[in-house]
């Protein structure tokens, strides 16, 4: 089976991922900074906003010291375009065989979604062992992840979706979860009026919590 480079050793002391759509391309370097100074390595960008790829060229450019995936991975030619903006890993949200072949093609280290059972063993048989488990918990949440552990134990999730500060900490406690991502952190109305202080704390209390 071909051996795929891991997301995995990207991650550092936070083990929770931030989930940024960014409306606007000038808040994307104050935004990685305050996140940051609250202690967060590794930031998701989503591709659903025009800004995306630019704000995640100029993160890229001047925080090179922050780990940047850029998800909402749909189509093959955004693989390149992602690569091209700077992307140390890509995430998609759910994964085609046509999508994971062209992930697992690209060799870059990658985080395919996956909801399912039957989706996880695909991803198994391209080679892939760390998934996204989206929508996290639409799908059935922390007593999913816990029923495949048995059956799928080489997997290693990041789930994402509906997690809170609520439940971050059952997600985590998991032996199969990596990381979690989630938006919770960069609320929409703290970054359109720049209150960066508000998302430094936010994001050093989020990085508190995987540790
Ligand atoms: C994602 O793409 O992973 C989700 O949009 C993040 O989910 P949340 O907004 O429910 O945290």
């Amino acid at each position: 089976m071909t051996v795929l480079p891991r997301f995995s050793p990207l991650l550092g002391k936070a083990r929770v991922i931030p989930v940024i759509t960014l409306d606007r391309v000038e808040d994307a370097v104050p935004l990685a900074r305050a996140l940051q100074a609250g202690g967060i390595d590794v930031v998701e960008v989503t591709l659903r906003t025009d800004a995306a790829l630019r704000g995640c060229e100029a993160i890229a450019r001047e925080c090179p010291d922050l780990v940047l995936g850029i998800g909402t991975v749909l189509t093959a030619s955004q693989i390149g375009e992602a690569r091209d903006a700077g992307a140390h890993f890509l995430v998609t949200p759910g994964t085609s065989e046509k999508l994971g072949h062209a992930v697992a093609a690209s060799g870059i280290p990658c985080l395919p979604g996956a909801a399912t059972v039957s989706e996880m063993v695909a991803l198994m048989e391209m080679g892939f062992h760390e998934l996204k488990f989206f929508p996290a918990e639409a799908a059935g949440g922390v007593d999913y992840l816990k029923s495949v552990a048995g059956p799928l134990g080489d997997l290693r999730f990041c789930p994402t979706g509906g997690i809170s500060p609520a439940n971050a900490g059952t997600y985590l406690a998991l032996g199969n979860v990596l990381c979690i991502g989630g938006s919770w952190m960069v609320p929409k109305a703290a970054i359109s009026a720049g209150h960066w202080d508000e998302i430094t704390a936010l994001a050093r209390a989020a990085a508190a919590l995987g540790q």
